[in-house]
C-alpha cells in the first residue's frame, strides 16, 4: 500500500485524475471501477477538463460503477448512475454504453448482481478501481460486519451511513435503506485500486484501515493486503497517520 500525501483537495483531484489517465493512455479499452461521493467528485472535473482541452479520450473505455442504491430510478438525480451520468459521461467522450452500473430497480436483486459480475468478467476485470472511504470505514456500500462479502450483494445501509448520506437528499429519511455493491472480493481483484482521502473527518479511520488489525468491522482494512493500492490523502485527512512509523510519500514522487 502506497501512501501519498498532498496539500488539499484540489491536488488529490488533480494527482489521482492524473493516475486514471496514465492508466487509459497506456492500455486498450481500460476497465475503470467507478466511486461516487464527494471525495471523487474532483477526479471527474479534471477529467472533463482535459478531455475538453483534447488532452484525454475515453473512447473504448468501460466503467463499473462500484454501488447503486435500490429502488432509486436511474434518472434520479441522486442515483449514482446519475451521478456517473452527469460527471463523467455527458462532459466527455465516455460512451454510456460502456457504463455497466448495478440495477438498484431490479426485481430479483441477486440475478441483477450475478449479472453485474458476469459482465465484469467478460470485460476481463477491472485495471484501476476508483474509491473513497466512509466515516464507519466502508468501501463502495460494504458496511462493517463479520465477514467480507466476496462479491456483488445486496445490503442494508447502516443508520451511520444513511445520516452521512443524507447530504445528498432532502432529509435522512429520504435516503434509500438499502444498497446493491460490489463485494469485497469484487474490489479486491481490481489489478490496481486507488484511495481518494480527504478532510479531518476520515482521519481516524483512515489510521484505523491502514494500521490497524485487517478485520472486516474496518471493511476499507481489507486494501492493506492488495498487492497495488495507492492512497493519495490531502495534509488533513493523512494528519493520524503522521507519526504512526508508516511510510508516506510527498506528491512529486508518484
Ligand atoms: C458512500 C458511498 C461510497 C463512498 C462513501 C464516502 O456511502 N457508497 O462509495 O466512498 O460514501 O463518500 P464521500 O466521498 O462523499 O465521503
Amino acid at each position: 500500500m502506497r501512501l501519498v500525501e498532498v496539500e488539499d483537495y484540489r491536488e488529490m483531484s488533480r494527482l489521482a485524475a492524473d493516475m486514471v489517465e496514465r492508466e487509459v493512455i497506456c492500455r486498450e479499452n481500460t476497465v475503470l471501477g467507478l466511486a461516487t461521493g464527494s471525495s471523487p467528485l474532483g477526479i471527474y472535473r479534471c477529467l472533463a477538463e482535459d478531455f475538453q482541452k483534447g488532452r484525454i479520450s475515453f473512447r473504448g473505455v468501460k466503467g463499473f460503477n462500484l454501488d447503486e442504491y435500490v429502488g432509486l430510478e436511474r434518472g434520479d438525480e441522486q442515483s449514482f448512475y446519475a451521478y456517473l451520468k452527469k460527471n463523467l459521461v455527458d462532459p466527455t467522450d465516455f460512451c454510456e454504453t460502456n457504463l455497466h452500473v448495478l440495477d438498484g430497480m431490479a426485481e430479483n436483486l441477486v440475478e441483477a448482481c450475478e449479472k453485474y459480475e458476469k459482465e465484469l468478467a467478460l470485460a476481463g476485470g477491472i485495471d484501476l478501481q476508483l474509491l473513497g472511504i466512509g466515516g464507519d470505514g466502508h468501501i463502495g456500500f460494504n458496511e462493517p460486519c463479520g465477514y467480507f462479502p466476496r462479491v456483488a450483494h445486496e445490503t442494508r445501509l447502516d443508520e451511520k451511513t444513511v445520516q452521512d448520506n443524507a447530504r445528498f437528499f432532502v432529509s435522512a429519511e429520504a435516503v434509500p435503506k438499502s444498497a446493491v455493491t460490489m463485494g469485497i472480493g469484487t474490489i479486491m481483484r481490481a489489478r490496481k485500486i486507488l484511495l481518494v482521502v480527504s478532510g479531518a473527518s476520515k482521519a481516524g479511520i483512515l489510521c484505523r484501515a491502514v494500521t490497524g488489525r485487517v478485520e472486516p468491522c474496518v471493511p476499507a482494512s481489507i486494501l492493506q493486503f492488495h498487492m497495488d493500492c495507492t492512497v493519495i490523502g490531502d495534509r488533513e485527512a493523512m494528519m493520524e497517520l503522521r507519526g504512526k512509523g508508516v511510510k508516506i510519500e510527498n506528491a512529486e514522487k508518484i
